[in-house]
C-alpha cells in the first residue's frame, strides 16, 4: 500500500512565496513623501494606503452599497468566465494587485472547470494578502500550485515566473485607473511585455457615468472611504515617524470632468505644520490646503482602446454588465505578422 502523505505536505509544497520588498520599498515610500510633500500642490502616489489595515478597509469599500465597481466586475465575471476559460485555455492566472482575490475565484472555478488551471501567480506590495490568499487558494483548489509575488508591479514585473502554459494576467479592480495617464500608458507597456503569443491580458476599468453615483461612490455615508484615506497619514507616522494627526484632515472626493477621474484629496482642516521625523521633514499646510491622495480614471470605450493600442495590444473582449457601469476587457499582443 502507498504511504498517506499527510495533507500538510501537501499544502506546503504546493505554495511558494518570494519577495522583493523589504528595505528598498521604504526607500520608495520615503522617496515619494520627499518628493510629494515638497511640491507646491502636495500629493502621494496610492499604493501606501494598503498596509494591513488599509487592506481591511478596502474590503469594506468593496462591501459598500454605494462602491458599484466590485459588484458589476464581478457580475461580468459570473456571466462571462466560461467563455473567458474557452477563449483562453489558461494554465495560469497571473494577478496584479491581487488583494484578497475575492472576485478571482470566479475566475479561478471556471478555468478550474475547464480543467486547464496550473497554477496561480498573485502579485501585490501587502505581504499580509498574498500570504493569505496562497493559504485559502491552495485548499480551496486541490492541486492548484500558488506562486506568490510580494512585489511592486511598477517595479518587480521581471520577477514574475516565466510561462508554463497560456497564461491570463488579469488586472482588476480599475487599479489601472489610478496611475496618471502618462505612468497609466507605460505600465501597460510594460506589464504587455509579459505577455507571450498565447498569453491575454483581462483588465478592468470603471465606465464613465452620472457625477453623483460617481462621488458618492468615493464618499459614502458610513464614512469607510474617508477612514481608508486617512489611513495614509497613519502609514507615514508608522513608517516614516511622522506626526499627522489624521483628524486634522478631511476627505473630499470630486469628479473631474475634464480629466473625467475622480480625485481624492485631504484638505486641512487648521493651518499647522507637521514633522516627518525620519526625512528631518517639516510639511506645512494652510488651513483648507490639500494633498492628492489618488486619482481613480473613468473609461469610456475609445480611451480603454487607445490605452491598449498604445501597449500594442488589440481588443479581443469588450464585456461589460447590463448596466454599463464598468467594463473588463480581454487583448493579446499585436502579433508582428498584423503590425506589417
Ligand atoms: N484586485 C483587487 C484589489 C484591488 S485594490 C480587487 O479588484 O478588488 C488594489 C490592490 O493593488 C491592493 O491590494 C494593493 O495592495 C495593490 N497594489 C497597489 N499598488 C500596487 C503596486 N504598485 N504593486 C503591487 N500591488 C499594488
Ligand atoms: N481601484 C479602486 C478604485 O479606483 C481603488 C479605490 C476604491 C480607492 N475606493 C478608493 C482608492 C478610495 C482610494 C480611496 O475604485
Amino acid at each position: 500500500m502507498e504511504p498517506l502523505t499527510p495533507p500538510e505536505t501537501v499544502i506546503e509544497t504546493a505554495i511558494r512565496i518570494d519577495s522583493h520588498l523589504g528595505g528598498a520599498h521604504e526607500r520608495s515610500l520615503a522617496d515619494d513623501v520627499l518628493d510629494g510633500l515638497t511640491r507646491p500642490f502636495k500629493e502621494l502616489p496610492p499604493k501606501h494606503f494598503y498596509d494591513a489595515r488599509g487592506a481591511e478597509l478596502f474590503d469594506r469599500i468593496c462591501e459598500l452599497p454605494e462602491y458599484y465597481p466590485t459588484r458589476a466586475e464581478r457580475a461580468i465575471l459570473e456571466e462571462r468566465a466560461d467563455e473567458l476559460a474557452t477563449l483562453t485555455n489558461a494554465a495560469e492566472l497571473v494577478e496584479l494587485g491581487s488583494g484578497t482575490a475575492a472576485k478571482t475565484r470566479v475566475l479561478l472555478d471556471a478555468l478550474h472547470a475547464a480543467g486547464t488551471l496550473t497554477r496561480y501567480i498573485p502579485m501585490d506590495v501587502t505581504e499580509s494578502m498574498v500570504r493569505d490568499c496562497a493559504e485559502e487558494l491552495t485548499s480551496e483548489y486541490p492541486g492548484l500550485q500558488v506562486h506568490g509575488v510580494i512585489g511592486d508591479f511598477e517595479r518587480h514585473l521581471d520577477h514574475v515566473p516565466s510561462a508554463a502554459g497560456p497564461r491570463i494576467v488579469a488586472f482588476l479592480g480599475g487599479t489601472i485607473g489610478n496611475f496618471p495617464p502618462g505612468s497609466r500608458r507605460r505600465v501597460l507597456r510594460e506589464i504587455a511585455r509579459l505577455l507571450g503569443p498565447e498569453d491575454h491580458l483581462l483588465m478592468g476599468t470603471d465606465l464613465v457615468k452620472d457625477r453623483v453615483a460617481l462621488e458618492a461612490a468615493y464618499d459614502d455615508a458610513q464614512g469607510v472611504t474617508a477612514e481608508f484615506n486617512r489611513n495614509v497619514l497613519r502609514v507615514l507616522n508608522r513608517e516614516l515617524g511622522a506626526e499627522f494627526d489624521p483628524e486634522d484632515f478631511d476627505h473630499v472626493a470630486l469628479f473631474d470632468p475634464q480629466h473625467e477621474w475622480i480625485e481624492m484629496r485631504l484638505r486641512a482642516r487648521r493651518e499647522h505644520t507637521t514633522l516627518v521625523r525620519d526625512l528631518d521633514l517639516p510639511v506645512h499646510f494652510r488651513a483648507g490646503e490639500e494633498l492628492r491622495t489618488e486619482i481613480s480614471a473613468k473609461f469610456t470605450p475609445e480611451r480603454v482602446e487607445s490605452d491598449l493600442r498604445a501597449a500594442d495590444l488589440e481588443l479581443v473582449r469588450w464585456l461589460t454588465d447590463p448596466d454599463e457601469l464598468f467594463a473588463l476587457t480581454l487583448s493579446r499582443r499585436i502579433s508582428p505578422e498584423t503590425t506589417l
